[in-house]
């Protein structure tokens, strides 16, 4: 129908005659002339129609926006002072001498010149999707899948699907059921990752494997949470943490200067610990120069309960934030940290202006300096490097709180304060402890398959809380971008997991007895990651929600306002199924 995209007509084409289809983004009306801008995926370009062909002059006083046409015209190049450089088509213009209505549209539910509201656009998203922004941030994520695929093929990755109407995976989060109708009362899950499959394949002998795939997870959403999610999986044979962290670095690195120019460099690697004393977070964002400074040394025999008591207790924590500049903060506003802080747990945020240096604790300012003496005021400034105009802001408690109520602090701090430097911050966090305690019960950090470093079976049972991971996740700008880690292939580590982890003979057989089986058989050793597409699309687009760089994605509520999804079944898909909806007591 057409012979060009209305966005690629520039220069070279002037003095063609070409025919386009897109949208009227804008019509105006100048007295006589009617100047439309036409959209298509790749762009816009305006159209002029004058007095002397007032057949298609007529036809285009029809025009409104959004209706849809085909026009032919001539390209011709645009007077002087009407270029516009900031667009491919800034330099000319299209006189029009032929234009057909495929279309109408009333006037659109989304009005483009203002922030629409989430729901509106995902109730009306096909419309959403006309807007140039979004289609690019599309285009965008179709060009990321092509170079990653091509990259892991050249590197003789198969693409191999794995189902989605399987079993329970062991990644933590709610499943999504699907009910069988040929074996009633039984049910599928969705996967939450192609995890056994993958490591199925490699018992297969597949070598290398990877997937562009659908993951879905019934969890509580947030900006970069879906209940369906795209991860670029993959999983190997024969390589070790470093074999696998090579491919992917090499990867996310070639697909940084393939698409936005950017050269990453060497990602440096930090250990879970580091991280988690240093930015009191497993995903760093190391863009924010804020750091937690541990002084529960220094304060163990201090008056003050509140640091004396973290600071004697083996599982407490003592950290200080050093806010270079902070001590211009309102009383109102350190009110607003600890409130801030309170919310991961924190009880206070006693605090230290360093109004004047050359003062001593003369010029010293904090509620609790009574409690201080001047060695052990000196020691923390010292410590925290301190200067003349910086605040010290202070948790004491134990060791999860102080680390996650400061750690979230010093992110908010550094936005507040402007402080993030340099654009691209990417690093691997490596030994992941194997086991988080929560409530006396242990459970697996990543997953159950993960190996464990430099211990045995044995040893692992005897010591589990110390146990590290051979795991390894990719973290780019403070967001969790992939994860992954070296698996066990043997039947006796395996089992070792599932006794820490208090899952007995029966429970194991029933949710993995096909893993455990296939590692009696020839087991490799393999490891593999997988990554969140949608995050990185976000990151690379600059976009703040993974749900701006999915076509349709659900609500915070895990709705779908476009198609009504998740609605009631009708009675005899249910009677199908054999399935009986309870109605909650306030229906
Ligand atoms: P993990 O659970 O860490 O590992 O997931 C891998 C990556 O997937 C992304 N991700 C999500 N993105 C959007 N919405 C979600 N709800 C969501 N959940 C996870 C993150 C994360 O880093 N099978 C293992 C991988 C492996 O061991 O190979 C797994 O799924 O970017
Ligand atoms: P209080 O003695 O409760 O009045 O607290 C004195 C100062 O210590 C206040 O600035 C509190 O915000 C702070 N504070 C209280 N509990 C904690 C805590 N657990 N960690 C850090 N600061 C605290």
């Amino acid at each position: 129908m057409r012979t060009d995209y209305c966005g690629n007509i520039d220069s070279s084409y002037v003095g063609q005659e070409v025919t386009l289809c897109g949208w009227v983004n804008k019509r105006r009306d100048l007295g006589g002339l009617i100047f439309i801008d036409l959209r298509d995926r790749e762009g816009i370009v305006q159209v002029v129609f004058d007095p002397d062909l007032p057949e298609v002059l007529e036809e285009a006083n029809k025009l409104r926006s959004e209706f849809c046409v085909k026009l032919t015209g001539n390209v011709r190049a645009r007077p002087d002072g009407q270029v516009n450089d900031n667009m491919r088509t800034g330099r000319i213009e299209i006189l029009g001498t032929g234009l057909e209505i495929f279309s109408k549209s009333p006037a659109l539910p989304l009005d483009w010149n203002q922030d629409n509201s989430e729901e509106q656009r995902l109730r009306y998203r096909y419309l959403d999707l006309r807007r140039p922004v979004m289609s690019q941030r599309l285009q965008f994520r179709a060009q990321v899948t092509a170079a990653v695929r091509r990259y892991l093929e050249d590197d003789g990755f198969l693409d191999i699907e794995t189902p989605i109407l399987t079993k329970a995976t062991p990644e933590g989060a709610r499943d999504y059921l699907v009910p069988s109708r040929t074996h009633k009362g039984e049910f599928f899950a969705l996967p939450q990752s192609p995890q056994l499959f993958k490591q199925l394949l490699m018992m297969s002998g597949m070598d290398r494997y990877y997937q562009i795939v659908k993951c879905f997870r019934d969890e509580d959403l947030r900006a970069d949470r879906q209940p369906e999610f795209t991860q670029i999986d993959l999983e190997t044979t024969f390589l070790d943490a470093d074999g696998v962290m090579q491919i992917t670095e090499g990867m996310i690195r070639d697909l940084f200067m393939k698409m936005l120019n950017v050269d990453l460099g060497d990602f440096p690697r930090m250990t879970y610990a580091e991280a988690m004393q240093r930015f009191g977070s497993d995903k760093p964002d190391l863009r924010n120069p804020l750091e937690l400074v541990d002084v529960a040394d220094l304060l163990e025999s201090v008056e003050f309960k509140v640091f004396s008591g973290p600071a004697t207790d083996p599982k407490g924590r003592v950290a200080v934030i050093r806010v270079p500049g902070g001590a211009g903060m309102s009383r109102k506003q350190i009110d607003e940290y600890t409130k801030f802080a309170g919310i991961y747990g924190a009880k206070g945020l006693a605090w230290i202006k360093v109004n004047a240096m050359a003062e001593g604790q003369e010029g010293l300012q904090s509620p609790i300096l009574k409690f201080l003496s001047e060695d052990i005021t000196d020691a923390i400034i010292a410590r925290t490097g301190a200067e003349q105009g910086d605040i010290l802001l202070f948790g004491a408690d134990n060791n999860t709180v102080v680390t996650e109520a400061m750690g979230a602090l010093r992110l908010k701090l550094g936005e507040d304060f402007d402080l993030l430097e340099g654009e691209w911050k990417p690093l691997w966090v490596v030994d992941f402890p194997m086991f988080e305690e929560v409530d006396g019960q242990m459970h697996a950090l990543h997953h159950p398959f993960t190996a464990p470093r430099d211990v045995d079976a044995q040893g692992l049972i005897d010591n589990p809380v110390e146990a590290l991971s051979d795991a390894y996740d990719m973290v780019l700008n403070g967001v969790e971008l992939g994860g992954g880690s070296v698996r066990i292939h043997e039947q006796k580590m395996q089992q070792a997991v599932f006794t820490v982890l208090g899952i007995n003979e029966e429970e194991a057989q029933n949710k993995f007895g096909f893993l455990l089986e296939a590692l009696q058989f020839g087991a490799p050793p393999h490891a593999g990651l997988a990554f969140g597409l949608d995050r990185l699309v976000m990151l690379m687009t600059g976009a703040t929600s993974i749900r701006d760089v999915m076509a349709f994605p659900k609500t915070t509520t895990a709705a779908c306002p476009l198609t009504h999804a998740p609605s009631p079944a009708n009675p005899q898909q249910l009677a199908d199924l054999a399935i009986d909806v309870v109605k909650k007591a306030s229906e």
